[in-house]
């Protein structure tokens, strides 16, 4: 019998309890952003990290809770980006961390390669439940952009049709296949060609800038024709499976398309033995104040690809589509080491219900959007338009409203005197300049109108070039 040894005293813990963000308030600011300690961190970075990564915002950021984060320096910011539209319920909600902790104590990964574990498979059947009708396979991936790709894989597999339809003002992603499918040259795909040959990329229905001025529904009918035009060519025609769109483009600007649009896309694909495939990265998950952003436009696309939100601020990506077509891959031609980890899966069975809760909240921060944007569009020359739907609006910056030329310094000026006025703001756009707001489902109404009377001061503040 092995002899018994005396039980060592447990070792303390070396590392210094960290204290929960519990009870954080703000806005905040109690040193000039960015204080010391956020420039030293960024000093740092620039020596360790990759330029190609670039950082937004001048800030180490060290916690966060709900609709506020902190920055090393002590300032607090209402975060009105909430991690590019990740934490749609506020950040850290307790139930998503309850949900990860007791997953890390019981299974941390396997990898659905190897064996089955119940988070993977309850979230995908809670996925078939909450998806359009008829959408009731997945799999899940790392990234939105991992998940954009394999929708490809997938829509290619089931239709054999190599050419694929998306937007110039798009965006799916940093994948070679991803930049592929996204117009703008700089910063996305500069110097990283060859790219995939494959790929039309039209005009998306953009009310705004439409060249010929014409009306929503015009401009909706005009896009759809192009497209049709477009695959119809003698070197492609046949060969369009998949058409890939953003119900709401994000990153293009809150783009809202026409009413009409996303029915005629829905038409034209049935016509043609298209794929359509709806990116709610940025959209879904409640953003829109429905869970699926197409869920307004009254479509059931082929494949629905999910990200951002879905994993309650952990990394998760996922497809779901319709049987048929999900089952074309054959065995063993999707996956990936770490998709649909366990601890991810089982945060992202909470996130789901932290934002069905908060869905009921957006009508009403919907109108205090739209009723405080449109003030400012009135007070501001230089706001050529505001627009959005739910959660997700943009204010879109020109030089001057008649010519519409794009004004990207300013969006940039507001983002950065933002910071000294607490507001944690993103820009967006084809031509950056836009500023975007994304704030949590659930921020209290209150607090959003403060927010916008801080965002109206910031804009005084970039206009005079105090900021
Ligand atoms: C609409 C859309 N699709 C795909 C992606 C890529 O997702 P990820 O950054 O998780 O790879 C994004 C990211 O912003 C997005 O907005």
């Amino acid at each position: 019998m092995p002899k018994r040894t005396a039980r060592k005293p447990a070792r303390k813990p070396t590392r210094k309890k960290v204290a929960p963000s519990k009870g954080l308030t703000g806005p905040r600011v109690v040193v000039v952003p960015p204080g010391p300690k956020s420039k030293a961190a960024l000093e740092r970075k620039e020596r360790f990290v990759t330029k190609g990564l670039r950082v937004g915002l001048p800030l180490e950021l060290t916690r966060a809770e709900g609709p506020f984060v902190q920055d090393a320096d002590g300032n607090v910011y209402v975060d009105l980006g909430v991690g590019i539209g990740v934490h749609n319920a506020g950040h850290r909600p307790a139930s998503v961390i309850q949900a990860a902790k007791d997953q890390l104590d019981r299974l941390t990964h396997i990898c659905y390669m190897v064996a089955t574990y119940k988070p993977y498979t309850d979230l995908a059947e809670r996925m078939a439940e909450i998806c359009p009708p008829g959408l009731t396979q997945s799999i899940f991936l790392n990234s939105g952009s991992e998940a954009i790709e394999n929708a490809v894989k997938i829509a290619r597999a089931y239709t054999k049709k190599p050419w694929i339809v998306s937007f110039r003002t798009a965006f799916h992603g940093r994948t070679l296949l991803d930049i592929s499918l996204t117009g703008k040259e700089k910063p996305y795909r500069e110097g990283f060609g060859p790219l995939v040959r494959e790929v039309l990329l039209m005009d998306y229905a953009y009310p705004y800038r439409d060249p010929e001025g014409r009306s929503p529904s015009e401009c909706a009918k005009a896009r759809v024709e192009e497209i049709e035009a477009a695959i119809t060519r003698p070197e492609v025609d046949g060969q369009v499976g998949m058409l890939v769109a953003e119900p709401v483009q994000g990153e293009g600007g809150i783009i809202v398309p026409p009413a009409e649009f996303f029915p005629l896309l829905r038409k034209l694909c049935d016509d043609h033995g298209i794929l359509l495939v709806d990116d709610e990265v940025q959209a879904g998950m409640g953003r829109t104040g429905a869970m699926w952003a197409v869920d307004h436009w009254g479509v059931v696309p082929d494949l629905l690809v999910s990200g951002k939100a879905l994993g309650g601020g952990l990394p998760l990506g996922g497809v779901t589509g319709k049987k048929e077509i999900m089952e074309t891959p054959g065995p063993a031609s999707l996956g990936g080491t770490f998709g649909g980890n366990p601890v991810v899966c089982a945060a992202a069975l909470e996130a789901i219900k932290t934002i069905e809760k908060a869905l009921p909240k957006v009508p009403k921060l919907e109108a205090l959007m739209d009723r405080r944007l449109r003030e400012l569009h009135s007070t501001y020359e230089r706001i050529g338009e505001v627009r959005g739907i739910g959660a997700m609006w943009a204010l879109e910056f020109v030089k001057d409203r008649t010519t519409k030329d794009p004004d990207s310094e300013l969006a940039r000026a507001v983002q950065l005197a933002g910071l000294k006025n607490g507001l944690m703001l993103l820009t967006a756009g084809y031509f950056n300049n836009c500023v975007r707001l994304l704030p949590p489902l659930n921020i209290p109404l209150p607090l959003m109108d403060k927010a916008f009377d801080l965002l109206d001061d910031t804009i005084q503040m970039a206009l005079s070039g105090k900021a």
